[in-house]
């Protein structure tokens, strides 16, 4: 038997109504705070991804030669094509740009608790807009999500920093464009590494012990009072940090959201806040994560716009609401069920079924000969409140056998008042 590609899922039936139910979260969480969804192609030119600063998602492409020759990948995460779409109608797009999306995503990964090699991905950006307003604008918009799936900031804390943060720190060192962004690719992979492994990484780069304990320093930083201490109240980045947690105070989301310095994502181009939500165990991977990225257009040859969003998959939620007990039973949307007590019967059954169906109410018309006692038993399976018997005395009388499976009332009922 020919198996699934490694790190890939089946949805059956019942994966896929609680996909859909995540799903509907997403959405009705976006929709809540004035957003549209749109949609690009799984399949890109491959040119899109190849960033060269050494970021893992460049190295886990699932790319190949389509029969034309051309370079192509499977997008890895939905970013840039939405800059692309953005870039190809920026003249006449009204700004501020919100938009949302599910995409899959593939990521040639070692599969592991949480990371699969694809995944759903729920995006969220908003393009056009300078103002840390949008930052925090996302932020109220993942937390509108955990409250509606039940999860509280007991359960988990958004961490919360800004790529000015290192950026000022490397900057009085002299290491700024490339080395810079190299430096937060690394940094990010500290959690998943050994500390000497990373300590390598950045003097390969050529950041020397001075500048590398610095870092360690400037990361193990978590409150915005002890920031402000080390960079000083002039810093650009307390400044931009402050009028953040300020305005989630606004949004009353003070108990969700932490500062966390060692927080800068492994994308090359975020430039400013970015944030990453964490279960408070511990136990898993991050949830979701993302930021600013001011100057990603530039760097896919185009003039640059002020843009900030995350992504979120579905893999890791789905194991912290399993964990908490949160993932709901998926009721059939079934209401009733259609059975004809003899074949005979059956083009009556079809069109009571018809019938019902046309009412609005949702239908499973046995198509089988089955026994009375077995569409008993389907019924209850399936979590269907009505069993509809067409049965041949009944019949005869123009009426068909209803039996309600919560009060176990049973009644006749007339075909033409169906
Ligand atoms: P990312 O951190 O690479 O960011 O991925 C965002 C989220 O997608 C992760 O936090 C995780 O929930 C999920 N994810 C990523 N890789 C996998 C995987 N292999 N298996 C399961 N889940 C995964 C981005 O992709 C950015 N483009 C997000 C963004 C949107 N930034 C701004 N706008």
């Amino acid at each position: 038997m020919v198996e699934r590609p490694r790190g890939t899922r089946d949805f059956y039936p019942e994966d896929m109504g609680l996909r859909n139910w995540l799903f509907e979260k997403f959405r009705a969480a976006s929709i809540a705070h004035g957003f549209e969804e749109y949609d690009a192609p799984i399949l890109e030119y491959e040119e899109l991804y190849t960033r060269k600063q050494g970021e893992e998602i460049t190295q886990q492409l699932f790319n190949f030669e389509d029969k034309g020759g051309r370079k192509m990948s499977l997008r890895p995460e939905m970013t840039p094509s939405l800059a692309r779409m953005v870039m190809a109608q920026a003249k006449t797009l009204p700004l501020p740009i919100k938009w949302y999306s599910i995409p899959q995503c593939w990521r040639y990964e070692r599969t592991q608790r949480g990371r699969g090699r694809e995944h759903y991905q729920w995006n969220v950006d908003i393009w056009g807009s300078e103002s840390t307003a949008a930052d925090a604008e996302l932020i109220s918009i993942m937390v509108h999500f955990f409250k509606s799936v039940g999860l509280s900031s007991k359960n988990l804390e958004i961490r919360v920093s800004s790529r000015k943060v290192l950026e000022e720190v490397l900057g009085s060192l002299g290491i700024e464009g490339e080395g810079f962004t190299k430096t937060c690719i690394i940094i990010d992979k500290m959690d998943k590494l050994p500390s000497e492994v990373v300590v390598n990484q950045l003097s390969e780069i050529g950041l020397d012990i001075e500048a590398i304990s610095t870092i360690q320093h400037v990361l193990g930083i978590r409150s915005l009072d002890e920031l402000v201490q080390t960079m000083g109240e002039e810093s650009d980045a307390v400044a931009e940090l402050s009028v953040l947690f300020q305005m989630m105070e606004s949004y009353g989301l003070t108990d969700w959201v932490g500062f966390d310095a060692s927080i800068v994502r492994g994308l090359a181009y975020y430039t400013g806040p970015v944030f990453e939500a964490h279960d408070r165990n511990g136990e898993l991977r991050a949830i979701c994560g993302g930021g600013r990225y001011d100057r990603l257009l530039s760097s896919l040859g185009g003039n640059d716009m002020p843009a900030t969003g995350f992504g979120f998959g579905d893999m890791v939620i789905m194991e912290l609401l399993n964990e908490c007990g949160l993932l709901p039973d998926i009721a059939s949307t079934c209401e009733d069920v259609v059975v004809a007590l003899s074949e005979e019967l059956r083009p009556a059954a079809m069109s009571v079924a018809s019938k019902l169906r046309n009412k609005g109410r949702t239908v499973d018309l046995i198509l089988d000969n089955k026994k009375l006692k077995w569409a008993f038993r389907h019924t209850e399976r399936i979590g269907a409140s009505r069993l509809v018997m067409i049965m041949p005395e009944e019949w005869k009388a123009g009426k068909i056998r209803i039996k309600d499976l919560k009060t176990g009332n049973e009644e006749d009922v007339s075909f033409i008042d169906l």
